[in-house]
């Protein structure tokens, strides 16, 4: 089984979540990819559901496959998101951001009632901050301040480059990706991250996560995190 085809059935699984008169938030990323397909062919099939994406890419792609995208400026809250994630462990705290569309994934995350991750086996993990450095996104302005906050923190921040460039975001700012090895405390992590004046947002999701459906060789795991409402309330 590919890691392509565990992905796609982590996002169907998710997709069978999805009901008729939801406005639901469209993740990034190549997982989120095959949800949105997924929701595209059951809308051909008659589903009516509205949707909010957390990508420019995500938005050009629900439309292109007839998807109806609401701008999120105007919406307040949505019944269900779907996203992908690079690292999630087992209370469905993760790291989110390699896409680089963390910040706009979090808002639209902590907007709805129900917040699904969708990934493949290899996003698992017992402790975060293994594989992944944590995104930052800063404004331009703060670029070098925030990188000597963030290093104060105990982490390593290294720009993010494309071809040789700055990566900039949706909203046209550089990401610092910032390893701090295995991250011991997330919560106190992703709020000392959201006190350094400059930071637009990070990818540690630490209470947004509702539950996660992991896919390894073909079998997907659902991980509801202690608490959280087991579906979209109305
Ligand atoms: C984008 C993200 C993605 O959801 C995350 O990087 C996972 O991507 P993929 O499904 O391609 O592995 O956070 O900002």
């Amino acid at each position: 089984m590919s890691q392509d085809e565990d992905k796609r059935l982590a996002a169907l699984a998710a997709a069978a979540e999805v009901e008729d008169g939801m406005l639901v938030g469209l993740g990034t990323g190549s997982t989120a990819a095959f949800l949105i397909d997924e929701l595209a062919r059951r809308a051909g099939e008659g589903l009516r559901i509205e949707a909010v994406a957390t990508s420019l890419a995500s938005e050009r792609q629900a439309i292109a496959g007839g998807l109806t995208v609401r701008p999120f400026d105007e919406v307040a809250a949505i019944d269900l998101c779907i996203d992908g994630a690079d690292e999630i462990d087992g209370a469905c705290i993760a790291i989110k951001g390699a896409g680089a569309a963390m910040t706009r994934e979090k808002i639209v995350a902590a907007a709805a009632r129900r917040m699904v991750v969708i990934a493949d086996g290899s996003k698992q993990v017992a402790s975060l901050g293994e594989n992944f450095p944590v995104p930052v996104e800063v404004l331009p302005f703060a670029r070098a301040f925030v990188a000597h906050r963030l290093t104060a923190l105990g982490g390593t921040p290294v720009l993010r480059l494309r071809d040789g460039a700055e990566w900039r975001t949706d909203q046209n700012n550089p990401i610092l990706d910032t390893r701090f090895g295995a991250i011991a405390d997330p919560l106190a992590l992703a709020r000392a991250l959201s006190c350094i004046p400059g930071v637009v947002g990070h990818g540690l999701f630490v209470d947004e996560v509702d539950a996660a459906y992991v896919a390894r060789d073909g079998i997907v795991s659902r991980i509801e995190r202690p608490g959280a409402p087991a579906a979209p309330k109305a």
